[in-house]
């Protein structure tokens, strides 16, 4: 293991990782190029104490039939889709009271906890059981990774997937603002490079987009497959389909009072990104809440790679997702 640094947000020290986990360790792959060493776990790549939190969430998770879970592998839109999740789910409760909506206090990744990180990340393990029902979870577990209970129960999965050349700017751009000033920053060569490899984050990238995309394929009453493109060409289309999908459909008021706009304006990038808790803010994980806010723009890759690094990644993404039946 590399020692932990001090700058490093809590969930990626790796000092506070659980016995069942640095039993592990030592029998896994290991990739040092990351601010923290990432570990190749039944296939995927994670950090010790994500991995610590996947280990704790596999034994003890218990998926309920009305719980609700957002799939992402990392800077595909996770964020946004979190908050637009969460209004649709508390709508009820805040629809009179926009002005005390928590998101306008709250990051979406405070409101909606990362089952691997946040409640399996300390000693205790948060009781669950006392969230209010339906629950609303993440996580960047692949789909064979997921708790056992998820599969097993009826609770609904949407999984969102992203461009994989702007998940990668994007990936990459995140993974130096973590980075102190004075560690030097991963060119972007770098990152191409370990993208391509799979060994990147929740990687490979191609594996985690198909584990979800076949299981909507097989299951589509249970997972919701989206893309980030055509939510920002058409959000409120897509949008729409949640309710129905999470068997929470909009009333004949909500269609015409405009409830899927109120809550598109609340979610969208310029809204959050320009909410103090999101410019100056902390997560309880440690993270800077202004990182998660770039640009959320289609085709920002053109901006940063080389022809050659683009093409490089459609080319493999070509190979790995061949027969699939998914072009990304
Ligand atoms: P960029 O780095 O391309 O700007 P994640 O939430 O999974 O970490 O993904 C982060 C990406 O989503 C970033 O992309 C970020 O800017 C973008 N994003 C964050 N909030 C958004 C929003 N409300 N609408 C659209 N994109 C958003």
């Amino acid at each position: 293991m590399t020692p932990s640094r001090p700058h490093q947000p809590k969930y990626l020290q790796e000092d506070d990782i659980s016995q069942k986990c640095r039993n592990l360790l030592p029998s896994l792959p290991c990739e040092k190029r990351w601010i923290t060493s990432l570990y190749q776990y039944q296939g995927f790549w994670y950090p010790p104490n994500v991995l610590k939190g996947i280990l704790a969430c596999q034994d003890h998770f218990r998926a309920q039939d009305t719980d609700v879970l957002l799939i992402t592998a990392p800077k595909s839109g996770t964020t946004w889709l979190k908050a637009i999740l969460f209004c649709l789910l508390n709508r009820a409760e805040f629809s009179g009271s926009m002005q005390h909506h928590p998101l306008l206090t709250q990051n979406p990744h405070d409101l909606v906890p990362f089952l691997e990180i946040q409640p399996f990340f300390g000693q205790e393990i948060s009781n669950l059981t006392s969230f209010a029902s339906p629950r609303l979870f993440a996580t960047h577990l692949p789909y064979p990774l997921l708790p056992a209970s998820v599969k097993d129960s009826g609770c609904k999965m949407v999984y969102l997937c992203r461009n994989p050349k702007d998940t990668c700017v994007s990936l990459w751009r995140f993974a130096n603002k973590m980075r102190s000033k004075a560690t030097s920053e991963m060119p972007l060569g770098e990152c191409v490079d370990a993208f391509c490899r799979g060994a990147h984050p929740a990687g490979p990238y191609w594996d985690h987009v198909q584990g979800c995309y076949k299981a909507s394929s097989e299951m589509p009453e249970r997972v919701l497959f989206l893309r980030y493109e055509d939510m920002k060409e058409d959000p409120h289309v897509h949008v729409k389909r949640l309710p129905d999908f999470l068997g929470c459909p909009l009333g004949k008021q909500e269609l015409m009072d405009g409830t899927v706009d109120g809550i598109l304006r609340m979610c969208s990038f310029d809204s959050l990104s320009a909410l103090e808790v999101n410019k100056s803010g902390k997560l309880s994980t440690g993270l800077e809440t202004e990182w998660f806010f770039r640009k959320g723009e289609v085709g920002d890759w053109l901006n940063y790679m080389t022809i050659e690094m683009g093409e490089k990644i459609d080319r493999v993404m070509q190979e790995k997702m061949h027969g699939s039946g998914l072009t990304l």
